[in-house]
């Protein structure tokens, strides 16, 4: 069994940095080049969509300097894309730099119609944040059911969340789709975000395939 969406909270990029003695600001283009390779190896395995952990809202509380460096390698990634994969974006937009979130529009505009896998970016997203918010939606129209809670979600359209991976040796969420994972595999890799190579893909693949899922039955 391949998982059909995967969530990639890719942490470990600053450790990363300050274990190769360069400033924090490296990790994250070093990280960009792994999320590279592990996208596309996630693709080639057929793999219908991921989501990508970018930026929480709790990261806003992070030194500018530092938040900066993530957007900016975020907006270059976005202004020099030209792949065929539909690309969204989830998360509270408002609350980023105009530049980045233009970037960002112009993208998912540009790849609306793309064919390869999906991929969605969530930056500047909080799980909690994305619950309320989808709670506030759901009561605007009526009772809030599950359904109606659901098709108000960010995530409402992608396929369901089979897997999590998340590097960086901590085991938590942090706030990483809290109401999709609530029976997604979860598996937790001890290596730091830009040493993930298409090896740890098929690892975790592999591990996913051999998992037993019972969804409480
Ligand atoms: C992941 O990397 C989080 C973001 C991209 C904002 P970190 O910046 O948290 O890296 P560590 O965990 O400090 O090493
Ligand atoms: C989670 O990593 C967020 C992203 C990977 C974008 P953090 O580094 O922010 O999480 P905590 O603070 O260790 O829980
Ligand atoms: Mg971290």
């Amino acid at each position: 069994m391949i998982p059909r969406h995967v969530g990639y909270i890719m942490d470990g990029n600053g450790r990363w940095a300050t274990l190769h003695g360069l400033p924090r600001s490296a990790g994250y283009k070093e990280g960009l080049k792994a999320m590279l390779e592990v996208l596309r190896r996630t693709e080639e395995r057929g793999v219908q969509a991921a989501t990508v952990y970018a930026f929480s809202t709790e990261n806003f509380a992070r030194p500018d300097e530092e938040s900066s460096a993530i957007f900016s390698v975020v907006k270059e990634w976005c202004d020099a894309y030209s792949g065929d994969r539909r690309v969204t974006f989830m998360g509270r937009s408002g609350l980023l730099p105009e530049s980045l979130r233009k970037s960002a529009e112009a993208l998912a505009k540009r790849t609306a119609d793309g064919t390869g896998m999906r991929l969605n970016i969530a930056l500047a997203y909080g799980g909690r944040e994305d619950i309320v918010d989808a709670a506030n939606a759901a009561a605007r129209t009526g009772e809030v059911t599950a359904e109606s809670l659901e098709m108000a979600l960010s995530s409402y359209g992608l396929p369901p969340l089979d897997l999590i991976v998340r590097s960086g040796g901590e085991k938590r969420l942090s706030g990483f789709m809290l109401y999709e994972a609530a029976y997604s595999e979860l598996l937790f890799v001890d290596k730091l975000w830009p040493d993930m190579t298409a090896e740890d893909v098929d690892a975790a693949l592999g591990e996913f395939a051999r998992r037993t899922r019972k969804f409480g039955a």
